[in-house]
């Protein structure tokens, strides 16, 4: 069986995990998170980088650093992960989705204006698949309306829009270092970037658990106390080594992931231009990361049919999102703005293939034979 993903390992990860056990301190900012932050400040050129146990941990804390409270509404699409949601919702936040293009299957940027109200707080873009959303267009709008922007950036590590990181262009941003992601911490991890200053301080106090404890060991003050609110946002120093053995190699695995990207483009292209499935857009402001490998069948049920062909065959192929608007949870906490002419019909049409690093050729050319196969026996 092909499978779907492979958490990455590149050699170095052991060896760094066992320095950080015999460093005797496993606590979170120890060395290698300290390493690894510094990496990131320096790669992204912001103000800071916090490391934290997952996306999701780094998204409630940039829900609870812009200050949501209970009746604001913060936009977002519906074809994203819960925690995107879930983050906002936990402080009190009604979810006001809005449709995204079908294209990149990003927010739509021109559906956003028309969404806001005087109860708006932020807007939070997601860039699926690691391709950057319209982020001057976005920027725009939360400056007119004073709103705050968090970029939902799990799959954004290594690409760019316009030559800025995806996750360094609104006041906060997250990534993932989840195993299924381009880069782990060894299976859970994530990081919040602040690009705007004013959040510095209080990011630190609240991953503190909502403690002083950081300007205590940095002898700001000569004991520490409890002074907001917080929780335990901390990565380990052991996921942060095992990370670290992976940002040294942060350009190979990038490279490594291109390079399948692009294969699979390029040999499933005579489907696309036989008019049979559709193939990613990258806009030309944006350098992704090969995040994922994704086509758009005809409908759902042909992407059924595809699934279970490729299934026999022995590759794991996977759908994506269902729509937040269309759950329990997200009927709840939140309403879709206007139409859903996309989300739905789009993301039902979305079929993934194997892609993680070292993915050889072989298996490429052999998933491609078993798609060009079923689309010959069936079309
Ligand atoms: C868009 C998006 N946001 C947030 C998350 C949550 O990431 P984590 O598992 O690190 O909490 C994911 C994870 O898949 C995601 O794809």
């Amino acid at each position: 069986m092909i499978p779907f993903n492979k958490p990455c390992y590149i050699g170095n990860e052991d060896k760094y995990v066992l320095e950080s056990i015999n460093s005797g301190k496993l606590t979170g900012d120890g060395n290698f998170s300290k390493k690894c932050q510094k990496w990131f400040e320096e790669k992204l050129n912001c103000k800071k980088a916090l490391l934290t146990p997952s996306c999701t941990a780094a998204l409630e804390m940039a829900a609870i650093l812009i200050d949501i409270k209970p009746g604001d509404e913060v936009i977002m699409p519906s074809y994203t992960f819960v925690s995107t949601a879930s983050a906002f919702v936990l402080r009190g936040a009604k979810i006001v989705f809005v449709d995204i293009r079908p294209d990149t299957m990003n927010i739509d940027e021109t559906k956003i204006e028309v969404a806001i109200t005087e109860k708006t707080k932020a807007i939070v873009p997601v860039h699926y698949a690691g391709v950057g959303c319209e982020m001057d267009i976005i920027m725009e709008i939360a400056k007119k309306y004073n709103l705050f922007v968090i970029e939902d950036a799990a799959q954004g590590m290594m690409s760019s829009y316009k030559g800025k990181s995806l996750g360094t262009i609104g006041h906060l941003g997250a990534y993932s270092f989840h195993e299924t992601k381009n880069y782990t911490s060894g299976g859970e991890g994530g990081l919040l970037i602040i690009n705007d200053e004013r959040f510095v301080e209080r990011a630190e106090i609240i991953r503190e658990k909502g403690t002083n404890r950081s300007q205590f060991f940095r002898g700001m003050v000569d004991k520490y106390t409890w002074v907001d609110i917080g929780s335990s946002y901390l990565m380990n120093d052991i996921s942060a080594a095992y990370l670290w053995g992976q940002l040294e190699k942060a350009d190979k695995i990038n490279n490594n992931r291109l390079e399948s990207w692009e294969k699979y483009y390029e040999v499933l292209k005579i489907l696309k231009d036989d008019g049979l499935l559709e193939l990613p857009v990258i806009p030309q402001e944006c350098i992704h990361n090969a995040h994922m490998f994704y086509i758009k069948v005809k409908d759902l049920e042909t992407r059924t049919k595809l699934i279970n062909y490729l299934k026999e065959k022995g590759i794991s192929a996977a759908f994506h999102y269902i729509p937040l608007h269309s759950s329990p949870a997200g009927k709840k906490f939140g309403r879709f703005h206007r139409k859903d002419v996309y989300t739905t019909k789009e993301s039902e049409r979305l079929l993934r293939f194997p892609i993680y690093y070292k993915l050889s050729l072989k298996d490429i050319y052999y998933i491609a034979d078993s798609v060009k196969e079923f689309y010959d026996k069936n079309f």
